[in-house]
């Protein structure tokens, strides 16, 4: 369970030792309640940091990458995957703070990606027709999500299906993303359209 230096994330590094050996321990904790839960279907990198409001649900798979800091205090971190194929792919050294996460297909996090109390969802979870809306047997549309490396999306965004958001790209706080966003650029509204390069 023992740490070092260089494998903390950077937001927890002003943390003194007593501190963040209690976070490491809790971590571990909630890792392994987890673990013991769903078994091999979730992974956990090395040092990853979660707290009590980590929720895991669903009979998909789900890989956290190393240095991974999902300590929530806004809200719960919800990694939902909605079908056995299911993945959610998290990046190592990713920051996610109560975000809701609910893959029917993929949805991956590339590293370094922050995430704030945003929903990415890859499936619409119900059909437009009026007439199948409730019937959980009718096809809806699903596409996968993919996040590409240092990210950093908002709060209160929603992220939609078959969206891809380029390298370095900000979503600004509120944003509805209904289509790709290239690298490099911050969007904001809805739904997002760019509104500057950064
Ligand atoms: C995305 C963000 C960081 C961009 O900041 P910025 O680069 O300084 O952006 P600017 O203030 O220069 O805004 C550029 C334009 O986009 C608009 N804009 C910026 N953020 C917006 C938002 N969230 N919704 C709607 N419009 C927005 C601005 O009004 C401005 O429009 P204008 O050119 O017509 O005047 C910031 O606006 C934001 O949303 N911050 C909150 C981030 C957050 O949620 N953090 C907590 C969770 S991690």
């Amino acid at each position: 369970m023992e740490t070092h230096r260089s494998e903390v994330p950077l937001e927890l590094r002003d943390l003194g030792p007593l501190r963040l050996a209690a976070l490491h321990a809790l971590s571990w904790v909630m890792r392994t309640r987890i673990r013991l839960r769903h078994g091999d279907r979730v992974r956990f990198g090395r040092s990853v940091v979660a707290n009590f409001r980590l929720d895991v649900r669903g009979a998909g798979s789900v890989s956290v990458g190393d240095g991974s800091n999902l300590y929530a205090f806004l809200g719960k971190t919800r990694l939902y995957t909605r079908s056995p194929a299911a993945r959610i792919v998290i990046g190592r050294n990713v920051r996610l703070n109560a975000t809701t996460v609910q893959a029917a297909e993929l949805i991956e996090i590339g590293d370094d990606c922050i995430l704030g109390d945003a929903n990415l969802m890859d499936t619409d979870m119900h059909p437009i027709s009026a007439d199948r809306r409730r019937n959980p047997a009718a096809e809806t549309r699903s596409a996968p999500i993919v996040l590409e490396r240092n990210v950093w999306v908002g709060g209160q965004a929603a992220v939609l299906p078959g969206v891809r958001i380029g390298e370095n790209s900000v979503v600004g706080f509120r944003a509805v993303v209904t289509s790709d966003v290239p690298p490099n650029v911050v969007v904001a509204g809805n739904p997002a359209r760019v509104v500057r390069a950064i």
